[in-house]
């Protein structure tokens, strides 16, 4: 039998096979954050093949200080929503469920791009480096309105007719930042144990929840370790899985922290296995592990050996488009 071609059901809803395309940066937007026609393009063609189960959109920004890159894609106005809706539709007509990530990059943006921010929940710099600057602390209140953008943003995604939201606090980026002890030094109720430096994703989770209502798939990818001295630990991940659960999460999507996506320290084909086991244990929703699968046979195996519930197959997928079509026969 194949694990790769078997549906599985999220909240509501149906997924036709459990491959996932993960979010995968284009750089491909106006500079407004529009959705361009070569936008649609390229996700035509790398889902055209139409055996991707779940597409999830590259990380789209909730708040334009929080861009990522010059040319990142908006959910953070409502004259976005009908270019997110033609995106949404692309996916769909190629026969994929359309999922979009949503970000705030914090203090892991650009200097160089305008109306940006450098920003976290301490005035520490950022392991990942892609920028000189020593962030400037958020105020209590400033937290309290990215909720709301982050919820705004979920609803325009909704609006536009996206079958659910990721919410990304991994690889650096601004909830990442609240996780891990490296960059969250606060003294306040966002900070010290993790129950403090996990409260802005539940918040978020449940602004988002209000927002979109009960039916609606909300995934978290999470950075499950920063892989760094000081930094966040799996087991600091389970618990904060558990909680983001509790907070009304429908899927865990497994990647790294600080650490990044990938790495020489990360070989073969699964890479994060260990740890989407290790969360897969303690939660009862569905995970997702990606990183480094190339063969749909190791892809068989990460699943029968129930490391993951679904699969992402990125870097592979971008290299051939007709991978998940292969996979899937
Ligand atoms: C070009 C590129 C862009 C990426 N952009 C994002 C992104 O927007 N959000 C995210 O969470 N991960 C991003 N990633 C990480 C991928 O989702 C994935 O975790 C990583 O590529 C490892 O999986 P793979 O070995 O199957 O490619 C990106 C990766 C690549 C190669």
């Amino acid at each position: 039998m194949s694990y790769l071609k078997e549906g599985i059901r999220i909240r509501n809803m149906e997924v036709k096979n459990r491959l996932v395309l993960p979010p995968m940066e284009t750089v491909s937007g106006s500079e407004k954050g529009e959705v361009k026609a070569e936008t649609l393009d390229y996700y035509d063609k790398i889902t055209g093949s139409g055996h991707i189960g779940l597409v999830i959109v590259e990380h789209t920004y909730i708040s334009p200080e929080g861009k990522a890159n010059g040319r990142q894609l908006s959910a953070a106005e409502d004259d976005k929503i009908e270019g997110l809706r033609k995106l949404a539709d692309t996916i769909k007509n190629n026969g994929s469920r359309a999922f979009i990530q949503l970000s705030h990059a914090g203090s892991n943006g650009p200097e160089d791009v305008q109306g940006t921010e450098c920003v976290g929940p301490s005035p520490v710099m950022n392991p990942r480096k892609k920028n000189n600057l020593t962030p400037r602390e958020l105020t209590v209140d400033e937290i309290k309105a990215l909720v709301v953008k982050f919820a705004q943003a979920a609803r325009r995604a909704k609006e536009a007719g996206f079958d659910g939201v990721e919410i990304h606090s991994a690889h650096g980026y601004l909830l990442n930042q609240f996780l891990s002890p490296l960059t969250n030094k606060r003294t306040d109720q966002y900070g010290g144990d993790l129950s403090g430096r996990i409260l802005f994703h539940r918040q978020v989770v449940q602004a988002v929840r209000e927002k979109v209502g009960e039916d609606y798939p909300v995934f978290v990818r999470i950075g499950a370790s920063d892989n760094m001295e000081g930094g966040t630990t799996i087991e600091d991940s389970r618990e904060a899985a558990r909680e983001l659960v509790a907070a009304g999460v429908d899927v865990i999507d497994i990647t790294g922290g600080m650490c990044g996506f990938m790495g020489p320290e990360f070989t073969g084909q699964g890479y994060f296995s260990g740890w989407s086991e290790s969360i897969k244990q303690a939660v009862n929703v569905p995970v997702i592990l990606t990183g480094g699968i190339t063969e749909p046979e190791a892809a068989e195996g990460l699943l029968k050996e129930k490391k993951a519930d679904l699969i992402g197959v990125g870097r592979a997928i971008l290299k051939d488009h007709n991978w998940p079509k292969r996979a899937m026969e």
